[in-house]
Parts: structure tokens; C-alpha cells; sequence
């Protein structure tokens, strides 16, 4: 019998399973085309802009301090830079929203990516057993950090136009009769172009959902984590209006991150809290990291003080729309004379999600899945995207996860080889069929 310690209840409950699955699958077929993963566009990586900022600050007469540690929440310029883009992208001067909002560089937390960020709130947020109300599919990382600090993720009813009014009332509802309001702490939701669904909130479901929550929680106890992660990847350029930008209530925050726009590589990712939470949030920073590549910010916060920024972002939002156009062509090619399989058009971001007919298994053990692995292309099982627990409108019990769903991301792929990973998928389904 071992002498050793056994692990902590936390590490039971980060499973991370899926993402091991998945990594484990790209390594052992390596001649696969890979559809699954949420990688960005390697063309459009910013080597040159990353060059010249890197030479620029390091001509700098503070270049020394830019090699030493920062501080736990983050380079004072970058936290400026960022607060001014937040502005640009909300419409608002920033002097407007410090005088109405408080909003002040000094409620930017700059993290190791978003995913931190989101890690940290629901550090911040959920004691074992709270609830965290989520889209159904969701960003299925998340539910991975949900559970891995103990939270229960359970989906409310969402449909084309995202979560639906009904959908969060059925939930509210249905804590209320079982007395366990008080556990749901967080409503998480990715409004602009989701991961994985391509979905966009409609305008008029942010602030229905705000609305709802102000009438059934008017202290704002009930916090709303809005993942901004695809907000500036719209392919028309337009800038959805954030939650963030109609919350009344103070229950807001805020997350977004420069690793789509820009580099995931950079690892800078950044929140907006109230002021409550700013405190606690940088005390859970610090214990983990000391905070953010300090040399990392201030290499960022160049680009974004030139005007060359906007430029890449304009460049990357052609690069993915024509890599979406190759995927939709391929996948209408090769799948679209196939009864009860379909896809959404997606109008920014980076995937497609698609359908099969109901009882066609997408899971990593599925038929489907073996036929993917022999033609050599992979996916994400739609499953994984889906909170285990839910509550049903209609009757208010929770429904087991679908199965017939995947996630393909057009991110990696060239477009000559979008269209190869279509016809192999289409090979594959048929098999099934
Ligand atoms: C919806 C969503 N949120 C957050 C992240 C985290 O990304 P990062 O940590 O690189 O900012 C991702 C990454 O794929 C995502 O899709």
C-alpha cells in the first residue's frame, strides 16, 4: 500500500480528460487533418509587428525594468493601452466611462491568456457545489474549470440567437423550488461568435437576459462572466455591443484576450472586475504567477500605442472569412446532399458547427469517429460542449448531453487543405450513414 499523501479532493476534480483526448489523438495519427483544433491561422501570426515592437522597447532607456518582474496585476501601460481599446471598442471615451462607469485602468487584471482570467473568477466565485449557468454548447475548456474548483456547470436552453430568456427563467425557477438559489453565483456566456457554435447573442437576448436577472436578483449577486474571446473577429468589422456596456447592476465582468486578435503565443489575456473583486482577484494572481511576461505587456502595449494593431485585426477577419468560405464549400461539396446533416453559417470567429441526423454518435468511441481516424481527419465531439446537468423549460428535468454535434475550426488549415479535410469528412459520415 502506498505511503504516500493522497491527492487533494481539487485534483479529482479537474478531470481535463477531453483536451488529454484530443492531444493524444493529433499526436498518435500526425498525417491527420485536423478540424479540432482551436488554433489560430499560423499565416497570420504576427512575426514581423512582434520583431519591430521587440527592437523598439528594447531601444528603450527602461529596457532593463522591462526584463525584471512585474507586478501581480500587470504593466501600468499595458493596463492604459488596453482601457483605451476597450473604449474604442464600446464607442465610449474613456474619460466617460471613469466619470460613469468608475472604469479606470486600475480595474484591468492583465492575465497568462483569458483562460486564467476565467480560472481566477471562478476561484474568486464558486465554493464547492455552486452553480454556474452556461450555454448548451459552451466553450467546453470552461467546464473544465468550473469543475475543477468543485462548481456545478448546468446549460440553460439556447437556441440559434444564443441563451434564451425562457431558458434562464426555467433555470432561476427551478433552483428556487429545490431552495438552491443562493448556489448559482455566475451565468458565463461567450455573446460574439461563440466557441463553439458560431453563435451570436442577439442584441435584444443581452439585455433580456440583463433585465431578467435585475428583476429576479436586484442586489446583482448573481454575477455574469462575459467572454469577449472572438468580439473583434466579426467578418464585417462590426463590434457587437457588450453586456458588459448595459449592465446596470454592477454584476458584469468583463474578459478578453489578445491571442486571437493577435498571438496566443504572447499569452495576454486581460479582465475587467468590479471594484470588489479587483482586490481578491489579484490576491489568487499573485499566489500563482506574480503576475504576466512583463516583457510580454510592454511588447504588446507598443503595438497597440501605434496604429498597428487595428491593421492586423483587419487583416486576420479576411484571413478567417476566406477560410471559412473554403470550409463551407467543402463541407456543401462533400455533405450536402446528406439527409439531417447541417451546419451553421457562422459570421465571425472560428468554427462551424455542425449537425448529423438524431442517434449518429460524434463521441471519441463512436463509429463516426473511428471512420474520421481511417479517412485522417479529427474533430471535436459536440458532447464534450455540453454541461453535463441542464434544466429543460418545458419540464424543468435535466436532459442527457446530445451526441450528434461537432465543432470543426477552420483556424490551422490552409484553404486548399479545408477543402481536403471536408471530402475526408464527407467520406467519413457517409460511411456511417
Ligand atoms: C471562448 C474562449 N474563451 C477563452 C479562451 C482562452 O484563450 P486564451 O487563454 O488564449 O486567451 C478561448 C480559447 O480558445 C476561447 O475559445
Amino acid at each position: 500500500m502506498s505511503t504516500k499523501s493522497p491527492l487533494s479532493d481539487r485534483s479529482g476534480w479537474a478531470s481535463g480528460g477531453a483536451i488529454s483526448e484530443l492531444m493524444a489523438q493529433a499526436i498518435a495519427n500526425p498525417d491527420c487533418l485536423s478540424l479540432a483544433a482551436g488554433f489560430v491561422d499560423p499565416a497570420t501570426l504576427p512575426v514581423d509587428l512582434v520583431k519591430q515592437a521587440a527592437a523598439e522597447v528594447l531601444a528603450a532607456p527602461d529596457a532593463r525594468d522591462l526584463l525584471q518582474y512585474g507586478t501581480p496585476a500587470g504593466a501600468g501601460r499595458l493596463r492604459a493601452a488596453v482601457l483605451e481599446l476597450f473604449a474604442m471598442l464600446e464607442g465610449v471615451p474613456t474619460e466617460e466611462l471613469a466619470e460613469t462607469r468608475g472604469l479606470t485602468a486600475g480595474r484591468v487584471l492583465l492575465t497568462n491568456g483569458s483562460q486564467q482570467f476565467l480560472s481566477l473568477v471562478c476561484q474568486a466565485l464558486l465554493n464547492p457545489g455552486d452553480v454556474c449557468l452556461v450555454a448548451g454548447p459552451t466553450y467546453f475548456v470552461m467546464l473544465g474549470t468550473i469543475a475543477g474548483v468543485g462548481g456545478r456547470a448546468v446549460r440553460v436552453e439556447t437556441d440559434d440567437d444564443g441563451m434564451t430568456p425562457a431558458g434562464l427563467e426555467a433555470a432561476l425557477d427551478h433552483f428556487q423550488t429545490v431552495g438552491e438559489l443562493p448556489r448559482v453565483k455566475l451565468l458565463y456566456l461567450v455573446p460574439d461568435f461563440e466557441n463553439p457554435s458560431g453563435v451570436v447573442l442577439a442584441d435584444r437576448r443581452r439585455s433580456e437576459l440583463l433585465d431578467i436577472l435585475d428583476r429576479r436578483d436586484p442586489d446583482g449577486r448573481i454575477r455574469v462572466l462575459e467572454d469577449a474571446a472572438y468580439r473583434e473577429l466579426g467578418f464585417d468589422g462590426t463590434i457587437g455591443a457588450s453586456l458588459w456596456g448595459r449592465d446596470r447592476s454592477d454584476r458584469v465582468i468583463y474578459s478578453g484576450t489578445f491571442s486571437k486578435s493577435f498571438s496566443p503565443g504572447l499569452r495576454i489575456g486581460f479582465g475587467l472586475a468590479p471594484v470588489e473583486l479587483m482586490q481578491p482577484l489579484i490576491d489568487r494572481k499573485g499566489n500563482e504567477d506574480f503576475g504576466s511576461a512583463h516583457f510580454n505587456q510592454h511588447l504588446l502595449a507598443r503595438v497597440l500605442e501605434s496604429d498597428r494593431y487595428e491593421a492586423h485585426v483587419a487583416d486576420v477577419r479576411r484571413s478567417y472569412r476566406r477560410k471559412r468560405d473554403a470550409l463551407l464549400a467543402g463541407l456543401s461539396e462533400h455533405l450536402g446532399d446528406l439527409p439531417g446533416v447541417s451546419w451553421r453559417e457562422p459570421a465571425g470567429g472560428l468554427y462551424v458547427w455542425a449537425n448529423l441526423p438524431e442517434g449518429v454518435s460524434t463521441g471519441f468511441d463512436s463509429p463516426l469517429a473511428e471512420a474520421a481516424q481511417r479517412d485522417g481527419v479529427m474533430y471535436v465531439p459536440g458532447e464534450l460542449c455540453y454541461a453535463p446537468e441542464s434544466v429543460d423549460p418545458a419540464s424543468g428535468e435535466s436532459r442527457p448531453r446530445p451526441t450528434n454535434h461537432m465543432r470543426l475550426s477552420y483556424g490551422v488549415l490552409d484553404v486548399g487543405l479545408l477543402r481536403e479535410a471536408a471530402a475526408r469528412l464527407g467520406r467519413a459520415v457517409r460511411s456511417v450513414l
